[in-house]
């Protein structure tokens, strides 16, 4: 874990550097970090137009933070590091992006499709989605487990969930997957059009999809969001489009980026892949410990909504505050050798965000979703090997490789 930024002087090292994250998160500077300066200013050099932010490091500025919407706002600058990347006033329309009291009225109706028993129900399907996908990979002597297996799972399993067809899949897995790349030309994936682009075609399809389940109501996520009232007011179309929007960005990166992650690991750590092999029930254990490893999302920003002092120093009304959660999840006061993955650890962590207004949504699915795919992957091919150098994602926010070549022992 070494690295040249972690010796240069503290006040120099900046975590806007892209450079420091080719390899994932940048372990050692983060290390650093959360011992000598844990609120930790970086300029965000290299980004044009962009000002610097304050990196939070340590699990508990992370949990208090969080908590703390009054002064650390979602709404005021956006969700993340730089400015320029999706627009604000499209992060604005999505509750992940807004405040109370306008958050939590949203939030309440969405949570509605997220219920235990909605989430159970999906259970048979999503082991049939991932079943068909493993189906198809049947005879191969290699393939690739973030595009051959993890994509097309994820991205199925929310769209049926919000009621979208199959053939949209792989334009919503092109709006999650460049949306999320944080604007640098260098970091967007290969792909038709500009993120602006994308949203617009994304939110008309939307509307088309709202308008016919106001007519033809199915028992899908959209067909309850047209048709839910709050205060005997209905959403109005621009929220349902956003709301859908966060989810298919939310539903297609995360747990893909986690069960590649932790894939790779257990392909790296044999006898942890051999014990959950062996021991299946084990599994949501070992998610846990996957989500704590490698958060999918490395940071959540907050913007200061006065001048407050934390952690020692001043932060001024308007700065950008980021939440670091490859950090606090491997903050050491609270877990024993944090950089070491143990599939029986079963850790708290802050990979969904450290508690709450905008604690994650979609929890319960995300961890049924990644029992599944790991249950069912490990049953089809308990002897898979690394067949290739897997490559990372380079992005600050997205934190998941992006190809894993694998060769089916
Ligand atoms: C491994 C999987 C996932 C991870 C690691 C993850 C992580 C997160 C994190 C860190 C946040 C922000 C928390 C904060 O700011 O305090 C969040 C929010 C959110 N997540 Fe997830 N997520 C995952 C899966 C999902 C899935 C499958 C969905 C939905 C289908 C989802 C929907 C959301 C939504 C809607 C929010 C915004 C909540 C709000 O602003 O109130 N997430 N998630």
């Amino acid at each position: 874990m070494s690295s040249g930024m972690a010796e240069k002087p503290i006040e120099d090292v900046d975590l806007g550097d892209v450079s420091l994250w080719e390899q994932g998160p940048p372990h050692a500077v983060f290390e650093r970090l959360r011992k000598e300066d844990p609120v930790h200013w970086s300029e965000m050099a290299g980004w044009e137009g962009e000002s610097g932010f304050w990196s939070i490091t340590k699990a508990e500025d992370v949990h208090a933070i969080s908590r703390d919407w009054e002064t650390f706002s979602s709404e005021r600058g956006g969700i993340l590091a730089a400015d320029h990347s999706v627009p604000i006033e499209f992060q604005n329309a999505m509750f992940i992006g807004m405040d109370p009291p306008r958050h939590d009225r949203i939030k309440n109706l969405f949570q509605r499709g997220f219920t235990p028993k909605r989430i159970a129900a999906h259970e048979d399907e999503i082991r049939v989605i991932t079943t068909r996908v493993l189906d198809g990979l049947e005879g191969r002597s290699e393939f690739e487990l973030v595009t051959d297996l993890a994509q097309p799972v994820v991205g199925r399993v929310i769209g049926s969930f919000l009621g979208a067809p199959e053939e949209d899949d792989a334009m919503w897995a092109d709006f999650a997957n460049r949306g999320l790349a944080l604007g640098d030309d260098e970091l967007q994936p290969e792909g038709e059009g500009t993120v602006l682009e994308l949203i617009q075609k994304g939110v008309a399809r939307v509307i088309e999809m709202a308008a016919d389940r106001r007519e033809n109501p199915t028992d899908d996520l959209t067909s309850l969001l047209v048709h839910a009232e709050v205060d005997g007011e209905r959403l109005e179309d621009y929220e349902i489009a956003s709301g859908f929007a966060l989810l298919v960005s939310a539903g297609n990166d995360s747990t893909k980026a986690t069960f590649s992650s932790g894939m790779l690991a257990l392909l790296r750590e044999p006898d942890q892949l051999q014990r959950l092999v062996e021991d299946p029930s084990m599994i949501p254990v070992a998610v846990e410990e996957f989500l704590r490893m490698f958060p999918a999302f490395a940071h959540f920003r907050r913007t200061a909504t006065r001048d407050v002092e934390f952690g020692g120093k001043k932060i001024r009304e308007g700065d950008k505050v980021i939440m670091w959660y490859p950090s606090s999840n491997r903050d050491e006061s609270l877990h024993k050798c944090p950089h070491t993955m143990d599939v029986e650890r079963n850790p708290d962590h802050q990979a969904f965000g450290a508690g709450g207004r905008h604690f994650c949504l979609g929890t319960a699915l995300a961890r049924l979703e990644l029992k599944i795919l790991f249950e069912e992957t490990l049953a089809r091919f308990p002897n898979l090997e690394l067949a290739g150098e897997p490559s990372i994602v380079r992005s600050l926010f997205a934190n998941q490789p992006r190809a894993i070549p694998v060769r089916v022992g």
